[in-house]
């Protein structure tokens, strides 16, 4: 150790909020943001805000798990009524942006009849004029689509109200995120500090390389209070060291959920980034500190919020070589753009790949595979399962794809052969639709449609017909939501019973 020197200590937990509610991925692009602040945020504030009761009682209900409730107790109403104040006065531009969407879509509704949408531009709200382009399908049914790039130039992407809450994490259990706010519970160091600032990538440079207190401080723009409680996220001692994989072929480890890192001599590339952090716990597992000095890939699969986490591929941004998101379907409220969101996110080295395309490197190749279903049957492009070649071997990470055509694995299979090693999803029976993308609709849907349309993998007989299909030597099931330690982006609890367990069971 150098005198005087410090490393980041390994259980240093870094949550960025936005508005301080946890940042997942529609909580960045300004129209989803702005659906998900109106019709999640403030409604579960108010909710909470006039019964705390409930919301306690609702929490310790395991059949309402993942369900719009508070998870924190019922006596912090004086704190979420002022974060709920904040919110209106801070958001006015996302407010109104929100209900010009409502408007949007009520007037085209009214008013798109077939004939020439021309004479509407006029009608369109007046902050979204010059951000939308009307359109038909072809059975003369109107929409919208957003034109991102300038949007994210408008006022209604505000990333001053971007945040850091820095903490030490002992134990797996955290609140489940999409439905309560973090509040700070003078636990932590929060700062303003926005996703795109080079600040992270000084600070998580020392999880390896010490630096001083001073160079912390000022790197940070640390006030006396926080410098005080940013001292106890130090440490004087070096981290383990991570020895690359130097073996022959390649070596892939599980990390958890849907991700994996695959290493060979030459190459490494990780899947679905979602870590945990390193302290004591009954389970062993992967860290952080078990991934290489640089990655050369990323690959995102779809934009669920277990699948693309901020939290981790912040902290990971400056080693991270390329990250390979899918390519995004051009404007759809419900799909958002990854490529644009990540770059806002001072990520400026995305490739966005289509179905079917490949990256090549040394002995290997990346082809994006088409990736059906899992999203409520809405039009969403941005989703791709990843085949790996890596020398001698070919594996299919193909997430929560649900193979509801199985024709389309006979296709993919007369272009990529058989298949060593499949990864799948089979989290078989999925959330309502709404549970995701209810805050974008914009006209209630009818409870039975919402049930009939999940956010559902593969079952025993899909899963078996792509094992099948493809001549898979082995299968692994994967991204079933069951690490404790994932549980504040998933609330899922299987037991023996549970349908997914039993379908995954029988593939095995
Ligand atoms: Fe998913
Ligand atoms: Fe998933």
């Amino acid at each position: 150790m150098k005198n005087g020197v410090y490393y980041l200590k390994s259980n240093v937990l870094m949550e960025p909020l936005v508005d301080d509610w946890y940042a997942w991925a529609h909580l960045i692009p300004p129209a989803t943001a702005a659906r998900n602040l109106t019709e999640r945020h403030l409604r579960i504030m108010d909710s909470y805000i006039e019964s705390p009761e409930a919301h306690q009682a609702a929490v310790a209900n395991p059949a309402l798990l993942g369900g719009p409730f508070m998870d924190l107790g019922r006596n912090r109403v004086k704190e979420v009524a002022a974060l709920r104040d904040r919110t209106l006065r801070d958001r006015k531009e996302l407010i109104e942006l929100s209900r010009s969407i409502e408007r949007l879509d009520a007037m085209l509704r009214e008013k798109g009849k077939g004939y020439s949408l021309e004479s509407l531009y006029a009608e369109v709200p007046e902050n979204l004029q010059g951000y939308v382009e009307l359109t038909y399908d072809l059975n003369n049914h109107p929409s919208f689509r957003l034109i991102e790039p300038l949007l994210y130039q408008s006022r209604a992407y505000d990333d001053s109200l971007q945040s850091l809450m820095f903490s030490e994490v002992t134990g797996d259990d955290r609140p489940f995120v999409l439905s309560t706010p973090r509040l700070d519970k003078g636990d932590a160091v929060h700062l303003q500090i926005p996703f795109a600032s080079a600040q992270i990538d000084q600070l998580f440079a020392m999880k390896r390389q010490p630096a001083s207190f001073d160079f912390v401080r000022e790197t940070l723009d640390l006030s006396d209070e926080d410098a005080r409680r940013f001292r106890c996220l130090l440490t004087s001692e070096a981290p383990r060291p991570y020895p690359r994989y130097e073996g022959e072929g390649a070596r892939w480890r599980y990390f958890g959920h849907a991700c994996i890192l695959l290493e060979t001599r030459n190459v490494s590339v990780l899947m679905d980034p979602v870590l945990s952090y390193t302290y004591e716990n009954g389970i062993s597992r992967y860290t952080y500190e078990d991934l290489p000095e640089t990655i050369d890939y990323v690959l995102i699969t779809h934009n669920h919020q277990d699948h693309i986490l901020f939290e981790t591929l912040l902290q990971l941004r400056p080693r991270i070589r390329n990250i390979v998101v899918p390519r995004n379907g051009g404007g759809a409220l419900q799909d958002p753009s990854l490529k644009l969101l990540l770059k806002q996110c001072g990520f400026h080295n995305v490739t966005e790949l289509s179905e079917m395309e490949e990256i090549a490197f040394d002995r290997g190749a990346i082809t994006a595979i088409p990736f059906l279903g899992e999203h409520g049957d809405l039009d969403v492009l941005t989703k791709s399962a990843y085949h790996l070649r890596v020398g001698k071997h070919a594996l299919l990470f193909a997430a929560d794809s649900c193979n509801i055509a199985p024709k389309m694995y006979q296709h993919i299979h007369g272009l990529i052969g058989d298949v060593d090693a499949l990864f799948v999803g089979m989290e078989c029976d999925g959330a309502p639709m709404s549970w995701i993308y209810g805050p974008l609709l914009t006209q209630r849907l009818e409870r039975p449609m919402d049930q009939s349309r999940r956010l559902a993998g593969s079952n025993y007989e899909r899963a078996m017909a792509i094992v099948n299909q493809l001549n898979c030597k082995e299968v692994y099931v994967y991204a079933m939501g069951q690490e404790p330690w994932l549980n504040y982006v998933m609330s899922i609890k299987y037991t023996e019973k549970s349908n997914p367990i039993i379908q995954s069971d029988r593939l095995i």
